[in-house]
């Protein structure tokens, strides 16, 4: 088969790398991906948003799937496009994914699904939002509706903090037209997990259980990032909760969505928080989460392509569900310094030549200049993921790799999976 994955982060690498695996991949191509799928297949200068031109180059490549990672086009209609013109896509349709691009219309299908989720309202007016703050106890998170790249969601102490968040997103427009609309968003306690599940709207096959780490700072302090690391499996989601999962939460979001003539095709992450009550939704994606996909696709026991190509084209009842590798894997992100502020890119990277084979490093904002540099080239640059019997090994073979890389600025976090091993062996090289 032909193959294009669209997007050029670490997603998108380890995507591609897992399908650069299949025997049956014939011809592998992403748009416009980076220094790292270079190595493994053909990129192409076309960027994720360009929706006609993607469209294009599918057809113009005789491809037989298209597999998207970001949101975005996915949003813009590009597996509409797609459709239109008989290609087949992993990726839901824009109406479909809504659930991620519209937070007021997942909230919406929730409540009509009786799928468990934080209470919120939802507001198009700032003088409403305003008054609604005096009833509320604090903190409470205020959410963008729209698309807003991991940065849309503030939790806010008091009501000072909560007036200001909303004067900058409704009012200063400072997340454009995804902060018109916003949520004001019960905060919720627990341990915060992402779930996964691959479906084709009928059929729907669960991932390993995944955490990521969405703060730029160490223990979880500073800004939100687009993740700085992940690991899987979650030892803490046991089969019974992850039972529990699939039957309130995955089950009835697809169910509410067929009953609306919405075939889902892709995958459906939830972010979920497991509270005292069970399992509540903190936000639906449309896509494989980055960098979770990074640590999920390395204990893929089974090829990749079958599952990506049956739920595309509506067939995943007659795949097996997917085999996964004993033990774990560990994902640790490497930024330029200022991310997720203002960063500078353009830094040589060395040291990748040195890193052991049992070290996976995908690229995120890379790019190969015409010379065979590679140099940094966005705000997460690297991402490396090493897999082992347990946390601890996993850690340490990630660790001891990351002090291999060098680039101007570096930065990554040092207690990626650290809560998964025990007090007595911190095996972090500093
Ligand atoms: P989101 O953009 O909705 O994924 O939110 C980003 C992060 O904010 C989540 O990963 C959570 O850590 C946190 N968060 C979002 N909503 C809530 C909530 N209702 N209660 C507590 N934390 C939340
Ligand atoms: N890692 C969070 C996300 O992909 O949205």
């Amino acid at each position: 088969m032909r193959v294009l994955v669209v997007g050029s982060g670490g997603r998108e690498h380890a995507l591609a790398w897992a399908l650069s695996r299949s025997p049956d991949v014939e011809r592998l191509l992403v748009a416009p991906g980076n220094g790292g799928t270079a190595a493994i297949a053909q990129n192409l200068p076309i960027a994720a948003s360009d929706v006609e031109a993607l469209a294009a180059a599918a057809q113009a490549h005789r491809v037989d799937l298209v597999v998207v990672g970001p949101e975005e086009p996915l949003a813009r209609g590009l597996a509409d496009v797609l459709w239109e013109r008989g290609v087949p896509v992993f990726g839901p349709t824009a109406v479909a994914a809504r659930i991620e691009s519209s937070k007021a219309w997942a909230k919406e299908l929730m409540a009509a699904a009786g799928v468990p989720t934080a209470r919120a309202e939802r507001y198009q007016e700032i003088s409403l939002a305003l008054r609604a703050l005096d009833a509320h106890t604090y903190p409470l998170v205020v959410k963008a509706s729209g698309l807003a790249a991991g940065k849309g969601a503030v939790i806010c102490a008091d009501r000072s903090e909560a007036e200001r968040t909303l004067r900058w997103m409704m009012q200063e427009g400072g997340l454009g037209e995804a902060g018109r609309e916003v949520l004001i968003e019960e905060y919720l306690t627990g341990r915060e997990v992402s779930f996964l599940v691959v479906t084709d709207g009928e059929t729907t096959y669960p991932l390993i259980p995944a955490c990521d780490y969405k703060r730029i700072g160490e223990g979880d302090t500073g800004p939100n990032t687009g993740g700085m690391g992940a690991y899987a499996p979650v030892p803490w989601v046991d089969d019974a909760t992850q039972g529990e999962i699939m039957e309130r939460v995955i089950g009835p979001a697809l169910g509410e969505l067929r009953r609306r003539g919405i075939r889902y095709r892709g995958v459906l992450y939830a972010g979920l928080m497991l509270t005292a009550e069970g399992p509540k939704v903190l936000e639906f994606n449309c896509r494989f989460g980055d960098p979770e996909t990074q640590a999920i696709l390395p204990l893929l026991a089974c090829d990749l392509l079958p599952l990506l190509s049956a739920a595309a084209t509506g067939k995943l009842a007659e795949v097996p569900s997917p085999t996964w590798r004993p033990g774990v894997c560990v994902t640790v992100v490497i930024a330029s310094a200022g991310y997720p502020g203002t960063y500078r890119t353009g830094y040589p990277i060395s040291g990748l030549d040195r890193i052991p084979d049992d070290v996976l490093v995908f690229h995120a904002g890379t790019r190969l200049e015409r010379d065979g540099t590679l140099v940094t080239a966005g705000g997460r640059v690297l991402a490396l993921s090493a897999t082992g019997h347990d946390f601890q090994s996993a850690r340490q073979r990630v660790y001891a790799a990351l002090e291999l890389i060098e680039f101007e600025g570096m930065t990554y976090r040092r207690d990626i999976a650290a809560r998964e091993v025990e007090p007595r062996t911190i095996p972090v090289a500093r």
